[in-house]
């Protein structure tokens, strides 16, 4: 799968040690807040990964539920506004919660989810992304903690998909052209590999 990568933009270990880091920062936001449980929301299916991940070195307890926002379909930008498609079933009202995505790209995904979340009334709300792309935010929202700060390039891997693939890449990288749009996946990869690397 890696053999697919024209570059690779955050390695396997860099992954590993930027989340123990997070999730040490993270136990000591709300330790030294005096709070024992936080309500974390993951958006899926993009941060499953970067959560599952995040949260085991958060030492602190945890509730936790997704929200499924869809707005990419099978491309490689948004096509459509963030839909929800399956909303959260925790009730957040008086909660600390901490929404987890994957990547803040345009901003629309977490303006969007952190408003919902606003309207129940948690007692905090604070956001952290893996990946926060250089390009112009559309709405001014800036997320409280970020694993890493990535150039404006459409990247798969630990999560993030294309076309649901490669988000069980163990590290972060960027697509060879070839493989951004192919018309179809299959044989645009029989087409660049030899058997023996398929
Ligand atoms: P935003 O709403 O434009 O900020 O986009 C956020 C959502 O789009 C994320 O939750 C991702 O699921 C998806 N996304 C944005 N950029 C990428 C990318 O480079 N690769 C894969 N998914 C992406
Ligand atoms: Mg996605």
């Amino acid at each position: 799968m890696k053999s697919d990568l024209a570059q690779i933009v955050v390695s396997e270990d860099e992954i590993k040690h930027r989340i123990a880091e997070l999730g040490s920062q993270l136990t000591e936001l709300y330790r030294k807040k005096g709070v024992e449980e936080i309500s974390a929301i993951c958006i899926t299916n993009g941060s499953i990964m970067f959560a599952a991940d995040l949260l085991r070195h958060f030492n602190l307890h945890a509730r936790m539920d997704c929200v499924r926002v869809s707005s990419y379909k099978d491309e490689d930008r948004p096509v459509t506004e963030p839909e929800i498609i399956d909303q959260i079933r925790l009730d957040l009202t008086g909660q600390h919660v901490l929404l987890i995505d994957d990547i803040l790209d345009t901003g629309r995904t977490l303006d969007k989810v952190t408003r919902i979340l606003r309207a129940q009334k948690p007692a905090s709300l604070h956001t952290c992304v893996l990946l926060n792309k250089k390009r112009r935010k559309e709405n001014k929202v800036a997320p409280d903690f970020v694993g890493f700060t990535i150039p404006d390039h459409f990247v798969v891997g630990y999560g993030l998909d294309f076309a649901e693939r490669y988000r069980n890449l163990p590290c972060i990288g960027v697509l060879k052209p070839e493989l951004q749009n192919p018309p179809n996946w299959c044989a645009a990869r029989k087409d660049e590999q030899p058997a023996s690397r398929r």
